[in-house]
């Protein structure tokens, strides 16, 4: 049996505190009996919201791109049967699928992902699950856990499901995380590429005419989505008028910018004011964070073209415009004014 000593950042949320340190996991080779030749690994990228959010929940346009850079995995292993195992070694868990405790969102993918293969559930099986996608951040992490849930087990089961199947399965976990989410998230995450979205509308992908770089910046605090998105519900019953006006103001921001990406010869210039102008509004909108405003500011000092938040706020990652030029002064000043993760990735 082939080990291999894998680090790993292990994260331990709670709502008010994250931890991280580093655990050492083996990683075995796959032994699955009679089922050598069977594709027993997935794995789905992270993805960050480049303009929109919020107002995607309330029938908005919003844009969205897939972040190569961090990766969740799902791997299928036998195992001698005691029951469906699920080991989720960033969080050093490991459960029988029965134990789950109800509406966990691990054991909810899996049984509809079953469901959906009318395939019965094995007793001999284990499900590990890595990912290096920050944990609550709006990086997509719960949604991309699932997403390379759903593709290994239908690769392992011979069952090649469409990008559309695998994100409608995914959202109906993602009602767990994000309580009314608008679907951005699945979407993206299962279809890999850029994308322009409209709740309930089939989804539209984007052509990104000429690549450019982002810098992500983490402010290392934790945003549970649902309560940023519930928050923000309650103030806007209490003056619909009003949130609907910020609302329209995001969904101008975001069509302009879609014309831009998709023309040729992007100006990228004015992409990054559309950055500074949406986020102008998230912040009337009441969710950006001092540590959010102090990395956006590093940023703009550092030359980024815009920069805004990005997805639910209140802590979670800010996303810069850089050039290939000024990307590394951009991470360095992100790393400098507190950032606990920077990446940098190409939007194409
Ligand atoms: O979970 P996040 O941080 O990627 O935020 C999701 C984006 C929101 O628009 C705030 C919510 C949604 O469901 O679209």
């Amino acid at each position: 049996m082939a080990v291999a000593f894998v680090q790993l950042a292990k994260e331990m949320v709670s709502p008010t505190q994250v931890y991280v340190r580093f655990v050492r996991v083996q990683a075995y080779a796959p032994s699955v009996r009679g089922r050598e030749k069977r594709i027993n690994k997935a794995t789905a990228p992270g993805k960050v919201i480049l303009f929109g959010e919020h107002a995607v929940v309330y029938g908005r346009p919003a844009m969205a791109v897939p972040v190569l850079e961090v990766q969740a995995k799902a791997v299928l292993h036998s195992r001698r049967g005691d029951g469906f195992r699920i080991v989720a070694a960033n969080l050093e868990r490991d459960y029988r699928l029965a134990d789950a405790p109800p509406n966990n969102p691990l054991a909810k993918i899996i049984c509809l992902t079953y469901q959906y293969l009318k395939q019965p559930l094995p007793s001999n099986l284990e499900l590990r699950l890595t990912s290096t996608i920050p944990l609550g951040r709006g990086l997509g992490s719960g949604a991309a856990v699932s997403t390379a849930i759903v593709r290994a087990l239908a690769m392992f089961y011979d069952h090649p499901l469409s990008a559309e199947e695998v994100s409608a399965l995914v959202y109906e976990v993602e009602k767990i995380h994000h309580g009314t989410p608008s679907g951005i998230d699945n979407t993206v995450i299962a279809f890999e590429q850029p994308v322009y979205f409209v709740k309930g509308k089939p989804i539209q992908r984007m052509h990104v005419s000429s690549p450019f770089t982002l810098v992500i910046g983490d402010t290392g605090m934790v945003s549970p989505t649902h309560r940023v998105v519930g928050d923000l519900r309650s103030r806007w019953q209490a003056d619909p008028q009003q949130y609907e006006g910020y609302f329209d103001e995001i969904s101008a921001i975001t069509q302009q910018a879609r014309i831009i990406i998709e023309q040729p010869d992007s100006d990228l210039a004015r992409l990054g004011k559309l950055m500074n102008e949406n986020h102008e509004v998230l912040v009337r909108l009441g969710i950006s964070s001092p540590k959010l405003e102090q990395l956006i500011q590093a940023a703009h000092q550092a030359g980024a073209l815009g920069a805004k938040l990005s997805g639910a706020g209140w802590g979670g990652n800010m996303i810069a415009l850089a050039t290939p030029q000024t990307a590394k002064a951009i991470a360095k000043a992100l790393t400098q004014a507190g950032a606990v993760g920077v990446i940098v990735t190409k939007v194409k």
